[in-house]
């Protein structure tokens, strides 16, 4: 018998703020038409003050369980990827947990920047393989807003806020890739290249919580690559090609990337999901966010194969091949 990590239920949340282009044009020197040219981003959503990254978590935790008929204690953990937590700690996903009203099992964040919910996903479906748990909240939430450097004209067009959850469930499979839930994980990371992706405040090095610094062009040269190669590493490990994806679901940082690692896969953009746009780089956010504007949308539907793919700041950078 196989156990698979079965996708139950999808929510997301965003916040009400809508912040346009145009915005960016008052403060930095920028434009419209560079920030849509460039990166693709019209439009993100800012919290609100006093808005945090747990609450934006908690309503998109609620909307999947609602989504997947179940209650808070029907779940045994909760794994959530941020890099912008309400506190240095306790985590996020225990402030969930209480939040939810959830009163037994474990929670606990996982910090891998974008890559953040591709690396939660891998953590909880070891989990759930490994018999530590039946039921597993997947979240990734996230309020970038907060450690951009408004004058920095390079990096504050970019990002946005947002949360989206996944349930996870054990379930029986065959053991072949035509069952649902998780197939396939690789993950990856290379500290030497954390200049290129980094916030310039922490605990032990200057009690602040920073701002975002990043050496744009020299990601976006590492980015196509690697992405393609992490989901094709993905989809090999279990004996399938890139003609078997129904959807690539990438992460959400710029459209150059979405559509460079689409071309190098050899899959149409017919079949990306593609949500930077609308929301902008909500970091870990974003991957769960997609899942559920694809589902709404009615393009992903039971039984699709879906390739998920993600890199950010470490440099860390890994992908999931799973059958929804
Ligand atoms: N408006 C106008 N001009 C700008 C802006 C702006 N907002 N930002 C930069 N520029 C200028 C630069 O100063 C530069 O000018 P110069 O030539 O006079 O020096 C010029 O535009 C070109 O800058 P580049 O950085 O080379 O532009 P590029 O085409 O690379 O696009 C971008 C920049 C959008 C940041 C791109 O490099 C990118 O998306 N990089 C990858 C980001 C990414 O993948 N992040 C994922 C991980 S994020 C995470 O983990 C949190």
């Amino acid at each position: 018998m196989t156990i698979r990590a079965v996708v139950k239920g999808v929510g997301h949340y965003l916040p009400e703020r809508v912040v346009e282009n145009s915005y960016f044009e008052s403060i930095v020197d920028t434009s419209d038409e560079w920030i849509r040219a460039r990166s693709g981003i019209e439009r993100r959503r800012f919290a609100a003050e006093g808005e945090t990254t747990s609450q934006m978590a908690a309503t998109a935790a609620r909307e999947a369980l609602s989504d997947a008929g179940l209650d808070a204690n029907d779940i045994d953990a909760i794994v959530l990827a941020t890099s912008t937590p309400d506190l240095t700690f306790p985590s996020v996903a225990t402030m969930v947990q209480s939040e939810l009203g959830m009163t037994h099992g474990f929670a606990f964040d996982v910090q891998a920047v974008c890559a953040g919910f591709v690396f939660a996903l891998t953590n909880a479906n070891a989990l759930i393989l490994s018999g530590q748990a039946k039921r597993v909240l997947v979240i990734g939430a996230e309020t970038f807003s907060r450690i951009l450097d408004m004058t920095d004209r390079s990096t504050c067009v970019l990002f946005g806020d947002g949360a989206g959850a996944l349930i996870l469930e054990a379930a029986e499979g065959t053991g072949t890739t035509e069952d649902r839930g998780i197939l396939s994980a690789d993950l990856n990371s290379d500290g030497r290249m954390r200049e290129m992706l980094y916030v310039d405040g922490g605990v032990s090095t200057n009690q602040q919580s920073g701002f975002l610094r990043m050496q744009g062009n020299q990601l976006f040269r590492q980015a196509v690559g690697k992405l393609a190669e992490t989901a094709e590493t993905a989809l090999t490990k279990v004996g399938l090609c890139d003609d078997d994806v129904d959807w690539i679901v990438p992460h959400q940082a710029n459209i150059r990337i979405i559509q460079g690692t689409a071309k190098k896969l050899g899959v149409p953009m017919e079949r990306v999901i593609v949500t930077v746009q609308e929301h902008g780089n909500t970091s870990a956010a974003s991957i769960p966010l997609a899942l559920y504007e694809g589902r709404k949308q009615g393009k992903i539907k039971d039984g699709d194969l879906l390739v998920t793919e993600a890199i950010g700041g470490g440099l860390a950078w890994g992908a999931v091949a799973l059958r929804w």
